[in-house]
């Protein structure tokens, strides 16, 4: 490589100095989830013959020709726009390649190609330089791991890297979403545009500049989802027009939305018996469209289904730990004359809010139950109630038949298997260890 003319060496750095170059181009976009430059281990400089340990990532840069020079100076740009603007880079510092179709001029098939004339190998000095070497093929793969799993090089610049727009300002999940960010530092805005509205959607992405875009926006019912039975062109507008249109929206801009949908699109089956531990899984079919809600929401899943830049999350029977709010789980049937008892799914939003942020940032798609582990019925749960809020605390039980008389709509009861979501998260507590950890034991008022 000494040979290498400095006029052609340049043209490494010349990429990332010449407007309009690649990074500043990323910069602007704002939008880039990966900025992988490909540079090379010869920014290292020569090895000691010596050497017990090889370069390692913080080894200085000692190039000693004009092509790892300019290679040394190209990486300082891309880190200078990581530190500087979040830029998400990762640099690669990989050896010679070799693999089918090389150019001829390259070591192996140079000597493959000469010995097969007969020719003299030519050796530079006396033949006891060593060098490193990769298959192209593994290469490959390097580049896709990479690509999917590698932490950015400029870690603490990777939280500014992030920006999200959050659809559900005003809303339960959509205000946690917005607490959680501030927590962990992560830039976000609210989204102004109404979901059907495609052009205010548009006006949202082009001034927020996301790199993920959330959906906690929907019409969910005041007082509860029985609403939804005497509005039903306002609950499509928003729960079919306004979902779709977002994700078609996202779609057009390259962004993956994190969508909180429900669970509550299926009942409990042949297939899936009570209390027979056996849950719905992300590929089974909504059976439950007894109420409008749930069946706007299964619609919607299903089309949802063609947009691979789309993440479902089916929440379910959502609780968090503030048990003021009468949106809560623990609160709502902590509140009622009677209430049921069926042992059901449900989602802790203090534990699992974050890990969709986290989900957001691992690039997950498709669809997934978002739901602990494990099922808990309404009584264990006022059972918990009791024990740690209120000791004189109690309840009375009436029948699913009796309940319908008080609704409008029937409600849907199941077990969603949140097995997928556990093999990503394999930390996350089943629904009764969550309740005790998140909910109870934050708000314990007895000495249990
Ligand atoms: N809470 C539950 O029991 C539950 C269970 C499972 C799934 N989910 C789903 O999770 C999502 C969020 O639920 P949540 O409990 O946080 O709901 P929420 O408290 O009722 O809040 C709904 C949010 O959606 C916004 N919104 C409604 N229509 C809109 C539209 N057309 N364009 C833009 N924003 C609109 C509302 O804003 P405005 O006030 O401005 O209208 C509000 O901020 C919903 O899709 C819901 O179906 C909820």
């Amino acid at each position: 490589m000494s040979t290498t003319p400095l006029v052609t060496a340049l043209n490494s750095l010349k990429q990332y100095i010449w407007h309009p170059c690649p990074l500043e181009a990323c910069k602007t976009t704002g939008q880039i989830k990966r900025f992988i430059h490909v540079s090379t281990d010869e920014v290292y400089g020569e090895t000691e013959e010596d050497a017990v340990v090889g370069n390692h990532e913080a080894s200085q840069l000692l190039p000693t020709n004009p092509y790892s020079a300019t290679k040394a100076g190209a990486e300082m740009l891309v880190m200078a726009y990581g530190r500087s603007y979040g830029l998400p880079v990762i640099t690669t510092r990989g050896n010679n390649v070799y693999g089918p179709n090389q150019f001829p001029e390259k070591l192996i098939p140079k000597f493959i190609l000469l010995a097969m004339k007969g020719k003299t190998l030519p050796i530079h000095g006396d033949g006891s330089n060593v060098r490193s070497y990769l298959y192209c093929e593994d290469v490959a793969e390097a580049f896709e791991v990479i690509l999917h799993k590698a932490p950015r090089n400029n870690a603490p610049a990777q939280k500014s890297s992030l920006k999200f727009l959050i659809y559900g300002r005003t809303g339960w999940i959509g205000g946690l979403l917005g607490k959680i960010c501030d927590k962990q530092g992560i830039p976000y805005e609210y989204g102004r545009g109404r979901l059907q509205e495609r052009s205010q959607l548009l006006a949202d992405i082009q001034t927020v500049k996301p790199t993920h875009v959330f959906n906690a926006a929907g019409v969910t019912g005041r007082p509860n989802v029985d609403w939804c039975e005497t509005h039903k062109p306002e609950t499509i507008r928003t729960n079919v027009v306004g979902t779709l249109t977002l994700a078609d929206v996202c779609r057009e801009h390259g962004l993956l939305v994190i969508n909180y949908a429900t669970g509550c699109i299926f009942e409990f089956d042949d297939a899936h018996p009570l209390g027979s531990g056996i849950g719905f899984k992300e590929e089974d079919t909504p059976n439950f469209t007894g109420s409008f809600y749930s069946k706007t929401k299964a619609m919607v899943e299903e089309l949802l289904k063609e947009y691979d830049n789309v993440c479902t999350l089916r929440v379910r029977m959502p609780i968090s730990s503030d048990l003021s709010n009468p949106r809560n789980f623990i609160t709502k049937i902590s509140r009622y004359n009677k209430v049921v008892n069926i042992p059901n799914s449900m989602t802790i939003l203090d534990e699992l809010l974050p890990i969709s942020v986290e989900m957001a940032k691992r690039n997950c798609r498709g669809i997934w139950n978002f739901t602990n582990p494990g099922v808990v019925s309404h009584n264990e749960i006022l059972e918990m109630y009791k024990k740690y809020i209120d000791p004189s605390f109690n309840w009375v039980n009436f029948t699913l038949e009796e309940q319908a008389k008080v609704i409008v709509a029937p409600r849907s009861n199941n077990e969603l298997d949140a097995s997928k979501l556990k093999r990503e998260f394999p930390e996350m507590l089943s629904i009764k260890d969550s309740l005790i950890k998140y909910v109870f034991e934050p708000n314990k008022k007895t000495s249990a």
